[in-house]
């Protein structure tokens, strides 16, 4: 018997030996091959000092999303153009400071109630309630302090598809909304290129909630550049018309034969000053909220916009009814972001699944009230891809 004989028989005795440990470890390196590890670094301190982390999560194809635990907050996602390329495709801030000089709700999430309520009050089972008046006489995006503006608790779940799973308990009372609602929002990678946000909440006493992201998108990967050349579909046949302080009047208008019908493909840019439309008008071009012609509350595939010299492709699946198509007609300049860019007029837009705005004042449109004992529960997916 040679050396290298007695060598392999020495080897598997003693793999026999540990036969359970060495089975447990093979399952580990394999899985350790599909698994993708999120990365995490300190973002910055908030004025208390508390520290804000930032978690990178990657898929096998190269995609990666950061999103920092300060309002839940998506600072970057990169989506691959038709060469293969990935490359930021979202309006966002270099650090946590950029993001506490104040920032137009960039990449955030939204909350309790995402969009507006008109003149901050609302009535809930007979007791009048009062919001901060944050967006002229309205309430805008959860008050003054809203859910883009606290420290949610992080946990990681690295995986094939990996997590980030962030909770945030909202007090009795927070921002003049009732209950304690517990919130829960996990971001998820897809395999396909994909990002799913999960929602869920639920409250001690009966309140109203709305969430929602607030990414603003630029397809082409340059901040620099409008979005007026994307390409977008809406599977909606109708909207919500608003007033000039852009509550809704409480009528549904079909898009049919106006500026707001992308039913069939239209370039973002192509109708979006045509201020003989009123709505246009009011809206400085659309900040409107349309709502699905499928009005069930099964993932469905609801938007796609497509942005040609990329060749980049974004869909949209959601559970919600509806969707607030903002095309960042109040971005000015004055905010800047990544690399020193400033968020200049219309260069980026946003996609936000939710409910109608100003729900708990509006007895026809269809209810945000949840009440002890119930989940609510809703799920959107942006996914990427080129052609
Ligand atoms: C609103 C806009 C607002 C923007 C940033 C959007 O959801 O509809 O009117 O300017 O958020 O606050």
């Amino acid at each position: 018997m040679n050396l290298k004989t007695l060598g392999v028989i020495l080897c598997g005795v003693a793999i026999m030996q540990s036969c359970t440990s060495k089975n447990s470890d093979s399952t580990q390196a394999s899985d350790s091959l599909k698994v993708n590890k999120i990365e995490k670094v300190a973002f910055g301190k908030l004025p208390d000092g508390t520290v804000a982390d930032l978690y990178t999560l990657h898929n096998a194809n190269g995609m990666e999303v950061k999103i920092t635990n300060y309002g839940g907050t998506i600072t970057s996602l990169t989506a691959p153009n038709k060469n293969g390329k990935y490359e930021n495709v979202t309006l966002a801030c270099d650090s946590l400071s950029g993001y506490l000089k104040g920032v137009p709700y960039f990449g955030a999430l939204v909350g309790r109630y995402g969009n507006r309520i008109a003149k901050g009050k609302f009535t809930l089972d007979g007791k009048e309630y009062s919001l901060a008046q944050n967006n002229g006489v309205n309430a805008l995006h959860g008050g003054k302090k809203g859910f883009d503006k606290v420290l949610w608790t992080a946990t990681p779940i690295d995986g094939e598809e990996p997590q980030l799973k962030l909770n945030y308990t909202s007090a009795d009372g927070e921002e003049g909304y009732p209950g304690k609602l517990e919130v829960e929002v996990v971001y998820t990678l897809q395999k396909d290129n994909s990002l799913k946000i999960d929602y869920k909440a639920t409250t001690d006493k009966a309140t109203v909630v709305n969430l929602t992201n607030h990414t603003y998108f630029n397809l082409t990967g340059d901040a620099n550049k409008e979005i007026l050349d994307h390409e977008l579909t809406l599977q909606a046949d109708k909207f919500v018309p608003v007033n000039e302080t852009l509550i809704p009047t409480g009528e549904l208008k079909a898009v049919a034969g106006t500026p707001f019908d992308f039913t069939t493909t239209h370039k973002i840019g192509e109708r979006i000053n045509d201020t003989k439309d009123i709505q246009i008008k009011y809206g400085k071009g659309y900040d409107h909220c349309w709502v699905f012609t499928d009005s069930g509350n099964q993932l469905k595939n609801v938007a796609s916009v497509y942005e040609a010299t990329s060749g980049r492709l974004m869909e949209v699946l959601t559970t919600e009814p509806a969707i607030q198509f903002y095309t960042g007609n109040f971005l000015d300049g004055s905010v800047i972001g990544k690399g020193g860019i400033p968020a200049k007029f219309r260069t980026g837009f946003c996609l936000e699944t939710e409910h109608y705005p100003d729900s708990p004042n509006q007895p026809k449109f269809p209810t945000t009230v949840l009440k002890p004992g119930e989940t609510y529960q809703t799920t959107t997916v942006y996914k990427f891809s080129s052609k």
